[in-house]
């Protein structure tokens, strides 16, 4: 069935990422969206990678070659000086100050140590008073950073001359990987995994911004190039039901939705039994209703067995996921006494928060359970002694 750990360990990691290509770039939302969510499919074949539906893809980006160009320039180093930096191992590795500014260290936020690194090489002046009041109050330091760059920064405080390409890469902070959560089932496209990614754009001091690994997919990453690092993320937890006779319910929301594109992929192949019921929600039905036509042919093969959908900026009123489930709040929970499976995934700040409450508040009304009952049996039933509610939120 679906839980398939018979998979080799993979011999790729963070340590030892493996080069792969992307082979396919589609867009998500459509005309009229004030958003930009894209699928991304990445080729594994001949890698010996593999992955189960629930974990994560890690990937380590490059900075926007503009954005490498323009730190260049301000510092005035020859983008060819040799600079040393750590390989995948932690072991020193000498690269060009061009290659380094591109594969290792994050340009698109600011540091609080690159602002000291700034402060003590301001000379005395105008520049200098106004970077020690930023930089003497974590708060104002805290909120320059926040919204800044590193072009935004040092354009800003120029007068500051670092001693070499080495000495002001050693201010910088090396680049994270990032996780997806996978889109795909190996069993629906062997060989390809996919992503459902939100591309990150804002404006901030005049200059338009993108988030750094969403911006280098929709930007930056050339098609048909073995470049992109990139590991699978196991999740210890975010996992189908051993038993394919179990019903799911899965909520979510945004880019929410690519874990269970995966899970209906591999219920579908696997011929589970279970039935599956989705909450989906974006802003608007007509530009952002991602994976309409898959789902409705899921619908129609009758692997997805119900399909509720919240698009909050359609109506006056914000209509979002945990309304839908409320609305269905008695056959919902009648879901879950018959030992239905409850998966959220997507935003961690606001909405896992809201389905959080909106599943006490069915437990309460439905279940005829006492508010301190329903949020026992929601906290501690559900999600630890049966283990049967499962978030994947970021
Ligand atoms: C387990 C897991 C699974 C995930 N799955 C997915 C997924 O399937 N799809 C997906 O799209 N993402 C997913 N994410 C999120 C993803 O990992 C990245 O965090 C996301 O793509 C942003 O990364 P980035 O490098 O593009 O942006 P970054 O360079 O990290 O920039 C993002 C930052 O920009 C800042 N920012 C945004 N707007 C503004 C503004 N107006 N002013 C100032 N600053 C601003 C925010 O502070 C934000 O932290 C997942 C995360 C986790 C942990
Ligand atoms: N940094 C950024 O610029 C930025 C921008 C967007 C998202 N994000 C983050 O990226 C992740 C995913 O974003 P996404 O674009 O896939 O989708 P998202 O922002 O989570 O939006 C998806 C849907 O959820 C709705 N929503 C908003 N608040 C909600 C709540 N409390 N409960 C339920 N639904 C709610 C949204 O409605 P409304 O939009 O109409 O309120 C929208 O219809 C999240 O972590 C989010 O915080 C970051």
């Amino acid at each position: 069935m679906s839980e398939v750990s018979s998979a080799p360990p993979s011999p790729y990691n963070r340590k030892n990422p493996y080069l792969a290509e992307l082979i396919r770039h589609e867009h998500l939302t459509k005309a009229g969206s004030g958003k930009d969510t894209r699928h991304f499919v990445v080729n594994l074949a001949g890698s010996g990678l593999s992955y189960n539906p629930g974990d994560s893809l890690a990937v380590i980006a490059r900075n926007s070659p503009q954005l490498v160009e323009q730190v260049i320039a301000l510092t005035g180093f020859d983008p060819l000086a040799p600079v040393t930096v750590k390989d995948s191992l932690g072991q020193p590795k000498s690269v060009p100050f061009r290659q380094a500014l591109s594969e290792n260290f994050i340009l698109n936020r600011a540091t609080k140590k690159i602002m000291s690194g700034l402060a003590e090489r301001v000379p005395q002046g105008e520049q200098r008073n106004k970077i020690m009041e930023i930089v003497d109050n974590d708060e104002v330091l805290a909120d320059y950073v926040y919204s800044r760059d590193y072009v935004d920064a040092l354009t800003e405080f120029d007068e500051a001359k670092f001693e070499s390409p080495d000495v002001f890469i050693s201010q910088l902070s090396p680049i994270p990987p990032r996780l997806y959560s996978i889109a795909s089932s190996l069993a629906a496209h062997p060989d390809e995994v996919h992503l459902c990614i939100a591309i990150v754009r804002y404006e901030t001091h005049g200059r338009k911004k993108t988030g750094l690994c969403s911006g280098f997919f929709a930007d930056h990453a050339e098609l048909n190039q073995r470049n992109i690092p990139i590991y699978v993320q196991e999740s210890r937890h975010f996992r189908l039901p051993k038993d394919g006779a179990r019903d799911i319910i899965m909520v979510g929301p945004g880019t929410g939705i690519a874990p269970f594109r995966a899970f209906l992929e591999q219920r579908s192949a696997d011929g589970a039994t279970g039935r599956n019921w989705l909450f989906f929600g974006e802003q608007h039905r007509a530009s952002e209703f991602f994976y309409e036509d898959e789902f409705a042919a899921m619908q129609k093969k009758g692997v997805l067995t119900r399909l509720d959908t919240a698009f909050s900026r359609d109506q006056a009123e914000k209509i979002y996921v945990q309304h839908r489930m409320k609305e269905n709040g008695k056959e919902l929970w009648a879901w879950l006494q018959g030992g239905a499976y409850f998966y959220v995934c997507g935003d961690a700040h606001r909405m896992a928060k809201d389905v959080h409450q909106a599943l006490i508040d069915i437990a309460r009304e439905h279940g005829g359970l006492s508010p301190e009952a329903a949020a026992e049996y929601v906290n501690v039933t559900l999600m630890k002694t049966d283990k049967r509610y499962l978030r994947d939120v970021y």
